[in-house]
C-alpha cells in the first residue's frame, strides 16, 4: 500500500525539484513517441513552442479577471471567440466562449438547453431528459448528473452513426435537448447533423453538436476536399456547438470553444449571481479562475497557423490516417469500424480474441486505445503517431497473429 506522503518541513533546493520532476517523468508512456493513442496531440515543434511561449508569457494571469484587470486576455479571448464564431457559420448576434475543455463546453450548453425549455415550455418540466446516440461523451451524462436530468442513449444505425429515427422516437415533452458529435469517440464516425437539425427543428428542440474532437479539423479537411458533411450553423437547426482547442486545434491545454446561436441561448448558459456581500458574480463558464496562459496560446496558435497551416497539418493528418487505414485492412481479418472521416479509428478482427491483442500491444510498449463494442484497439491519432507508422503495424500485425481465436472476453479501457 501507498504510504501516505507529509506536508514537507523544509524548502526542497530547485535543482533537486526539477530533478525529481525528470525522474518521475521516466514512469510515463512515451507519448512524444507516439505511444500513447489519446489525450495528446502533437503536430510541429513550432506549434507547441509559440503555444508554450505565449501561455508562459501569460502564466500567472488569470482570465477570471479578464474584463477588470486583464484587458489583454478578455480582447484575445474576444478575438479567440470571433474567430471561432467565422470558422462555424455562426449567424450575426450568435456567441462563444472559451472554456477550460470540451466537458465544461458540453456542462454549459446543457444547462443553456436544461433553462432554455423551462422558459419554453407552458407545461412545467418535470425532470427534463436528453437524448443522444449511444457513442455520444460521457461528459454529457456528468452534465445530466449535476442536472438531475434523465439521459436516453439510443442505439447507433447499422454504419455506427446516430440514428434519427429512433432519436425521433425517444423524444418527449420532457427532452431538452439532442445532440450529435463531429465525430463520434467510439468510431470517428460524424452523426447526421443534417437529419439532426431538421428534426430539432421540427419540434423545436436544443440541437448541440459536439465537435469537441473535429471542430478545429474537420472545416479544413472540407477546404482541401475531403467529404465532410456539414454541420455547423450553416444548418438552421443547430443551436451549440463545443469544438475543442486544445484537440486538434493543437492549442495547450486547457483549451475549448463554446458557441451559441443567439445571445438568448448563450445567456441561459450564464452563471449570474447578485446576492453575495461582495457584490454581483457573473460568468460565461463554469469555472472561476481560468489560466490567462491558455488564452495567449489559443490566440497564439490561432494566428500562428491560421487557415493555411491547419489546412496543410490536416492535409498530412489525413494522408496518415489513410495509410493507418490500408495498413490495419492489410492485417488478414481485420477492418476498420464504419468509416471515419477524421483521425479517430477503432478497428478489430472478429476472428481473434481482441482482449489478447491489447495485451500484446502493450507488452511491445503501445498503450492500447480500446473499443468494445465491437471489442477492438482505438486510436484518436495526432502527427505524433505519423513517425512511428510501420513500427505500430507491424507490432500489430504480430500480435493479431499470435492472438487466439475469438472467445470473446470483453476489452474495455478506464478513461
Ligand atoms: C467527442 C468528445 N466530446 C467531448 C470530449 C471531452 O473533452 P475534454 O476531455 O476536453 O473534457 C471528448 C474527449 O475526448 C470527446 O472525444
Amino acid at each position: 500500500m501507498r504510504v501516505r506522503t507529509t506536508f514537507p518541513a523544509h524548502s526542497l533546493p530547485h535543482g533537486e525539484i526539477v530533478s525529481s520532476l525528470e525522474r518521475m517523468r521516466h514512469a510515463d508512456a512515451d507519448w512524444r513517441g507516439g505511444r500513447v493513442p489519446l489525450y495528446v496531440f502533437g503536430a510541429l515543434p513550432e506549434i507547441e513552442e509559440i503555444g508554450r511561449e505565449a501561455y508562459l508569457a501569460f502564466f500567472s494571469e488569470n482570465a477570471l479577471g479578464a474584463r477588470r484587470a486583464f484587458r489583454s486576455l478578455a480582447r484575445m479571448e474576444e478575438e479567440v471567440a470571433d474567430m471561432a464564431l467565422d470558422l462555424f457559420h455562426a449567424p450575426p448576434g450568435a456567441t462563444a466562449a472559451m472554456t477550460s475543455g470540451g466537458t465544461e463546453s458540453i456542462l454549459l450548453a446543457v444547462k443553456a438547453g436544461r433553462d432554455f425549455a423551462r422558459t419554453r415550455s407552458e407545461r412545467p418540466l418535470a425532470h427534463g431528459n436528453l437524448v443522444l446516440p449511444e457513442t455520444a461523451h460521457p461528459a454529457f451524462d456528468k452534465a445530466a448528473l449535476l442536472m438531475d436530468l434523465e439521459v436516453r442513449r439510443v442505439a447507433v444505425a447499422n454504419d455506427l452513426r446516430a440514428d434519427t429515427g429512433a432519436m425521433a422516437a425517444a423524444i418527449d415533452h420532457e427532452t431538452v435537448l439532442l445532440a450529435g458529435s463531429v465525430p463520434c469517440f467510439p468510431y470517428g464516425c460524424i452523426d447526421p447533423i443534417a437529419d439532426l437539425s431538421e428534426l430539432a427543428l421540427s419540434c423545436s428542440i436544443w440541437l448541440h453538436v459536439d465537435a469537441c474532437v473535429g471542430g478545429y479539423l474537420a472545416p479544413f479537411a472540407c477546404d482541401i476536399g475531403y467529404p465532410i458533411p456539414e454541420f455547423d450553423f450553416a444548418l438552421p437547426g443547430v443551436t451549440s456547438l463545443s469544438a475543442d482547442l486544445h484537440k486538434f486545434g493543437f492549442c495547450p491545454k486547457p483549451a475549448s470553444t463554446i458557441l451559441f446561436r443567439d445571445t438568448r441561448r448563450a445567456d441561459a448558459a450564464r452563471f449570474d449571481l447578485d446576492v453575495w456581500p461582495s457584490g454581483r458574480f457573473r460568468t460565461s463558464t463554469f469555472v472561476g479562475t481560468r489560466p490567462g496562459g491558455a488564452v495567449a496560446a489559443a490566440w497564439a496558435v490561432l494566428n500562428f497557423l491560421g487557415r493555411d497551416g491547419y489546412r496543410d497539418l490536416a492535409r498530412r493528418l489525413l494522408v496518415m490516417r489513410d495509410a493507418y487505414i490500408a495498413g490495419i485492412e492489410a492485417i488478414p481479418g481485420m477492418r476498420v469500424f464504419g468509416r471515419p472521416e477524421l483521425t479517430i479509428l477503432a478497428f478489430g478482427s472478429a476472428a481473434v480474441d481482441m482482449a489478447a491483442v491489447a495485451r500484446a500491444m502493450e507488452a511491445r510498449g503501445w498503450v492500447p486505445g480500446l473499443v468494445r463494442k465491437p471489442p477492438g484497439l482505438h486510436m484518436m491519432a495526432s502527427l505524433l503517431h505519423e513517425p512511428v507508422r510501420n513500427r505500430y503495424l507491424e507490432d500489430l500485425a504480430a500480435a493479431v497473429a499470435a492472438a487466439p481465436p475469438v472467445n470473446a472476453p470483453e476489452v474495455s479501457a478506464v478513461y
